[in-house]
């Protein structure tokens, strides 16, 4: 992981670590540990969507296991991002029925239109464009997942609604 170049605030409030206490409390005391991909998912979305190393080690000394621990498991989840990204990640599923479907024309026909290659986010911090595996949702290829939500059926007409949607503040990310 090479994000140390990226500072981020950490901002562990109150009501965060409430959230996070909760968490934990669905485990037994000395397995504070199975608690960690819930609590990383809750101080990520508290976080503007990524996790730097002090974020990461902070999260490691709440659970009381050891930073590489939640290295390894940040490292190995897609749906944990280590470096600042866009407002809206676009994640295009481009496995099997996706790709079959379209899925990689549709990645980069939204590249195209935003100006960025896979990966990146456009300079105004609004939008990242990732490929990704399989999301379970194969009966309604092509489609992606933009915060806790699946667009399905996608067309290059709807991704054009979805980014004036984006822009207009229009589209909700979190299912909460
Ligand atoms: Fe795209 Fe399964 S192949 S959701």
């Amino acid at each position: 992981m090479e994000n140390t170049q990226y500072k981020q605030e950490i901002n562990i409030t109150p009501e965060l670590m409430t959230r996070i206490n909760e968490l934990i409390g669905h485990y037994p005391d000395d397995k504070r540990k199975s608690a960690l991909l819930p609590v990383l998912h809750e101080v990520q979305d508290a976080h503007e969507n990524w996790l730097s190393y002090p974020l990461m080690d902070k999260v490691a000394e709440i659970l009381n296991i050891q930073p590489i621990e939640v290295y390894e498991v940040v490292s190995f989840y897609t749906m944990y991002n280590q470096k600042p990204i866009g407002k809206y990640m676009f994640e295009f599923c481009r496995t099997s029925c996706c790709a079959v479907r379209g899925a990689e024309d549709l990645m980069d026909y939204t590249c195209e239109k935003l100006g960025i290659k896979e990966g990146e986010t456009t300079p105004d911090g609004m939008f990242t464009v990732v490929g990704v595996e399989c999301l379970g949702a194969c009966g309604y290829a092509p489609m992606m997942q933009v915060g806790d939500f699946y667009k399905e059926h996608l067309t290059k007409e709807k991704v054009d609604t979805i980014i004036a949607e984006c822009r207009e503040g229009k589209i909700n990310l979190h299912d909460k």
